[in-house]
């Protein structure tokens, strides 16, 4: 038996020596060592041999085995080196190689014009302040002294959800809802989105952006609103720009203004920008209307105020020489690269 037992081993170790990969090893241990094994069946026979040889038999077999399983566990380990060295020089990387580059946005010209005025208001005491863009008919409309007969209420100019609610047509919802929740003073400024049934054009869009204004105090004047408008148009367009004050009417202020700056490209000249004239439309204000401050909870005997709105787009494509507003909205990175 001990010859066989050393046959078993020799064959055993010639089969682990010529192994080429881990499964042959596998077999190797499944042919000898396995529940069937070769060296496990030896065990298996042990029965028959007398009392004096099994302990011999006995530690013999346990020795080889131990030896074997040792053997093959190492010829295992060289071959999962190997696929790991193999493994590390297939997929190394090589670090120093230069990145694919990530190329950097740049902040759209209406959020330039909106953060610059923002930072503006926001230098002369002013809080921000935000509305539904979703409202309803009233803010937009009643509270601001606008009657039902009005023809902004008209379906033509308004996207109309119910009769009752809207897409706000202009951010002096906002003065309404401020008034309604805070006590004066007031000095607010609200940008945002508004929207109205007009075709694409050069000039015109669905929805574009406002800026409303609103400053509620005791003793506030003409003389504040124009004082503040006249600091603003220097700051946003440049120290030489003037201000000036047409008539107009709006349902929310009495009185109305509309005020133009002068233009700011070629300093009251006449040139492209604005048409030959010298100036450019720049917004609608006034004096808030009585009534308003009424319909808000305010008492017009003792607080008065000016309020204020402009177009965003105007500004924006005055500002960086745009002569189509469809640029603004087709997100093409050509176009908005360049501010
Ligand atoms: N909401 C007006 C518009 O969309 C602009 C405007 C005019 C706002 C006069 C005001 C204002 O606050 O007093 O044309």
């Amino acid at each position: 038996m001990k010859e066989q037992i050393e046959k078993i081993k020799a064959n055993a170790l010639e089969e682990i020596a010529k192994a080429s990969d881990a499964k042959s090893l596998y077999d190797v241990r499944v042919k000898y060592l396995g529940k069937k094994g070769e060296l496990t069946a030896v065990l298996r026979g042990m029965g028959a041999l007398s009392p004096e040889e099994r302990p011999v038999i006995g530690s013999l077999v346990n020795e080889v085995r131990d030896e074997l399983e040792a053997k093959i566990k190492e010829g295992e380990d060289s071959f999962a080196n190997l696929e790991i060295e193999k493994k590390l020089k297939e997929e190394n990387l090589d670090v120093t190689m230069p990145s694919k580059k990530t190329s950097l946005g740049s902040v759209h010209p209406i959020t330039q014009v909106i953060n610059d005025v923002k930072e503006i208001f926001i230098g002369m005491g002013y809080e921000i302040a935000d509305g539904p863009e979703v409202e309803l008919a009233t803010y937009n409309f009643d509270k601001l002294n606008t009657p039902p007969d009005h023809p902004a209420r008209d379906i033509q100019d308004t996207f109309y959800i119910t009769d009752e609610i809207i897409l706000r047509s202009q951010t002096s919802s906002v003065q309404a809802r401020v008034m309604e929740g805070t006590k004066p003073p007031i000095k607010i400024i609200c940008p945002g989105a508004v929207y109205r049934s007009d075709s694409v054009d050069a000039t015109h869009s669905p929805v574009f952006h406002q800026i409303e204004g609103l400053v509620i105090d005791k003793n506030i004047s003409m003389a504040d609103l124009k004082g503040t408008l006249a600091m603003f148009a220097k700051k946003c367009l440049g120290e030489k720009t003037e201000i000036r004050f047409r008539p107009h009417h709006f349902p929310f202020t009495e009185p109305s203004a509309e005020a133009d700056v002068s233009c700011f490209v070629c300093g009251g000249k006449g040139c492209r920008v604005c048409k030959g004239e010298g100036w450019i439309e720049l917004l609608g204000c006034g004096m808030v209307h009585p009534n308003v401050l009424r319909n808000c909870g305010i008492d017009p005997d003792e607080y008065t105020g000016f309020a204020f709105g402009f177009g965003v787009e105007r500004i924006a494509m005055a500002k960086f020489g745009i002569d189509d507003m469809r640029l603004l909205y087709e997100n093409d990175v050509r176009f908005l690269k360049q501010f």
